[in-house]
């Protein structure tokens, strides 16, 4: 607490509006700059706060958490939250929340823009065009490939991969789909997508787009192994997280001509990007940007605000944070934890 207001620490700049909720009831601390915390630093910030909203480069876990005795909350500003390590938060008690639904028509219209990017080479014409190259153009130069009609892939259909499926259906796409549970009948009909094992996914999609998280599960789910079963003229679309496509792999797969396109919104280790793809001008990238559109981002912000004033008692959602990853947390947090009482050195 600081005076008699407990502290939410802010680790980037986000808006102001949303922010401004907080003030009534907390000392807000926002980080001018975005910044990269070592995870000393990011220890630090913690440690003298009661709440913290971060970005997806802050990962925090057990080391960056051991001196926050105070810290009730992690409020992510993401859906994805791979960057939390939720057992070590709940074991401390320390409630963690994303910001799921409120990106979802955003990181979908994005999918479909590097889908589309990459399929009619927009990346490569302008950087063609800005050289200076344009007299040079043939009829037969800058062919691309058509989408109407073509198979749509997802692997992965929460609500980002429906809301990527049901715009298929202006492009006149059948959609197939590999996801861990199949989904309600009604909702495949209204995304007119067909649940199928993931080696026909790999093998029927014309366009793959990946939209699942990244866990120790998804790690590398497409390899060398999966791009060799994928039709050569095939395009391959990455809008969930880094990591989930050996990077490496698919450069070769893409040099070689195993593999038409890409269309890349996140990669494995950003802000690096593996320089083999960089070299590529059948990929398309982009800098992790799926859900930057003013609505959404600030519509993010305001979830996460929305979810450190419930757990404070505050604001619409009061008591219930309507994010929360660990609802067990709460219960460890009312009692007496002895790591909150005596930090581990
Ligand atoms: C973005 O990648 C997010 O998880 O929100």
């Amino acid at each position: 607490m600081a005076g008699n207001k407990p502290v939410v620490w802010v680790s980037r700049p986000t808006f102001d509006s949303e922010i401004a909720r907080l003030l009534p009831h907390f000392e807000v601390r926002e980080e001018a700059a975005e910044v990269k915390f070592a995870s000393a630093d990011l220890a630090a910030k913690l440690a003298g706060c009661d709440a913290a909203i971060v970005g997806l480069k802050d990962r925090v876990g057990a080391a960056e958490i051991a001196g926050a005795q105070r810290l009730r909350i992690v409020a992510n500003l993401g859906v994805g939250y791979d960057n939390l390590d939720v057992t070590a938060l709940t074991a401390a008690g320390i409630a963690a929340s994303n910001t799921a639904d409120v990106l979802n028509e955003s990181v979908a219209d994005f999918a479909w823009a590097l889908l589309l990017g990459a399929a009619r080479r927009v990346g490569e014409a302008e950087r063609w065009l800005r050289a200076g190259q344009w007299h040079a153009t043939g009829f037969k130069a800058w062919l691309g490939i058509d989408v109407r009609g073509r198979t749509l892939g997802i692997l992965g259909m929460g609500r980002i991969g429906q809301a990527i499926a049901r715009r298929a259906q202006g492009f006149g796409m059948p959609v197939l789909y590999h996801n861990r549970s199949r989904l309600p009948e009604t909702t495949e009909r209204e995304c007119r997508a067909r649940l199928v094992d993931k080696a026909t996914l790999l093998r029927e999609s014309d366009f793959l787009v990946l939209v699942l998280p990244l866990t120790p599960q998804t790690r590398h789910a497409i390899g060398a192994a999966e791009l060799a079963q994928m039709k050569p003229t095939a395009v391959l679309v990455n809008v969930a997280r880094g990591g989930i496509v050996d990077d490496a792999a698919l450069a070769a797969a893409l040099r070689e001509g195993r593999l038409a396109a890409a269309g890349l919104d996140v990669f494995e280790g950003e802000p690096k990007v593996h320089p083999d793809l960089l070299a590529l001008d059948n990929a398309l990238l982009s800098p992790h940007i799926a859900s930057a559109t003013t609505e959404t981002r600030r519509a993010m912000t305001a979830v996460a605000v929305d979810n450190v004033l419930a757990l404070f008692s505050h604001g619409p959602h009061a008591g219930s944070p309507p994010n929360l990853l660990n609802s067990e947390a709460l219960v460890v947090a009312r009692a007496p934890f002895p790591t909150r009482e005596e930090p581990t050195r």
